[in-house]
């Protein structure tokens, strides 16, 4: 298997959780698609942060607040560059990928939907890409309407392509990479359908920033949401990209400091410009300075690199995996992220990971927050590997001989 001089050990080397031990063996993590780990120099912006400039932002003339300002405002360019965005205003830090997209379905939402409207949200979504619409269409009258999804895990492109032109469409609401089934969707094909149709396109990208390049321009999504955690970054803080044709005239999300310009009584309030105008409140500053930290050491190995050398670990898992009879792969798509969801004829998948786990093997198993992904495929629950730059094709080996493990102690 080539590597493409990808350096892994040298690699593995900045993350000081890879060198642990978990019961009794060495950890071999796969369950970067819940959360990433951290790079020492993610860990160290932190520390320095806490230890030198801890002050609050916006706020202050004095010396530490203007250097957490800085800290924290560069991160705003820092991410505006690694998704492409036109414009820093249309990089807006919430709390995560699900604050982002409640952002989205209530602003936006409640703003342009109205009875008889309909919402296409696909049936590979994450429930943060669900439930929000689902509120926003009970307050409004719209209706949330399902793309299917075909045997192999990929949304159904004629589906869609009817649901189009049968209803007055105004937001598809799709996931960049599946995380449940690893699915990677054709993002620029769907929002070029969905704005002949006059709809906009909100994309949940959690499972594909960490994963490969993203330019939100090239895919021309309205909207776009991400979080640090799974970019080897702090959970508690996310970015919501928006086209600022769309957040322009939106409704505040939240009130509170920092969102405004000037508050009275008398003469009412002034608000602050897009993008402070949805972060009210104190953010999370030391977060935000470590996200730029994560970001600035995803960039110096190099997204394309990233992506292709997963890829090779996607490849070699798959291989590994199928090999054995027991084992179904739930999300065999053509174009997939480094993601295995499987199921073992006969084992519930909480007795695979918690076998693995005794093996030292951190693997995700549940309905992993898609539940009408495991309805569509009829399992309860799966077993899911994903993958980062960091994991090895020895660890691969290992999670074969884990799930062989298992075999022999529940079959
Ligand atoms: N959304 C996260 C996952 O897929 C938690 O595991």
């Amino acid at each position: 298997m080539k590597t493409n001089g990808f350096d892994v050990e040298r690699i593995r080397a900045d993350f000081p959780v890879l060198e642990r031990m978990v019961n009794g063996h060495p950890l071999a993590y796969m369950d970067n698609g819940a959360s990433a780990q951290m790079p020492r120099a993610v860990i160290e912006t932190g520390t320095e942060y806490r230890s030198r400039y801890h002050a609050n932002i916006h706020r202050g003339v004095h010396t530490l607040s203007q250097e957490a300002t800085e800290a924290y405002e560069a991160t705003r360019e820092l991410v505006r560059a690694f998704i492409g965005a036109a414009d820093q205003r249309e990089v807006v830090f919430t709390g995560g990928t699900t604050d982002s997209l409640n952002l989205v379905a209530q602003c936006w939402g409640n703003t342009h939907l109205k009875p008889g409207d309909v919402v296409l949200v696909s049936e590979m979504e994450h429930h943060a890409n669900i439930v929000p619409w689902d509120l926003v269409c009970r307050r409004t009258g719209a209706r949330m309407v399902k793309i299917p999804i075909t045997d192999s895990g990929e949304v159904d492109q004629d589906a869609y392509a009817m649901l189009l032109a049968a209803d007055s469409v105004k937001a598809v609401c799709i996931t960049h990479v599946s995380n449940a089934l690893g699915t990677v969707n054709p993002v620029r094909h769907m929002a070029d359908l969905a704005h002949a149709h006059g709809a906009v396109v909100v994309v949940d990208g959690a499972q594909a920033v960490p994963h490969a390049a993203v330019d939100v321009q090239a895919l021309d999504a309205d909207f776009y949401a991400f979080s640090a955690h799974k970019m080897c970054g702090p959970t508690g803080i996310g970015v919501l990209y928006g086209k600022m044709e769309h957040l322009k005239g939106l409704p505040p999300y939240r009130g509170g400091g920092d969102m405004i310009l000037s508050v009275s009584f008398d003469s009412g309030i002034r608000y602050n410009a897009i993008p402070h105008y949805f972060e009210a409140g104190t953010p999370p500053i030391e977060q935000g300075i470590q996200l730029g930290a994560a970001i600035r050491y995803l960039t110096a190995i190099g997204m394309d690199r990233i992506a292709a050398y997963e890829q090779e670990l996607l490849a070699y898992a798959t291989e590994k995996l199928l090999a054995i009879p027991q084992v179904r792969l739930v999300g065999t798509a053509p174009h997939k992220a480094a993601v295995i969801s499987f199921v073992i004829d006969g084992v519930h998948p909480h007795d695979v990971g918690t076998v693995l786990d005794d093996l030292g093997i951190a693997v995700r198993t549940g309905h992993h927050c898609a539940q009408p992904v495991m309805e569509r495929f009829g399992v309860p629950a799966t077993t899911r590997a994903s993958f980062a730059f960091y994991n090895t094709r020895a660890e691969i080996d290992r999670l074969a001989d884990g799930v062989r493990e298992v075999i022999r102690l529940f079959q």
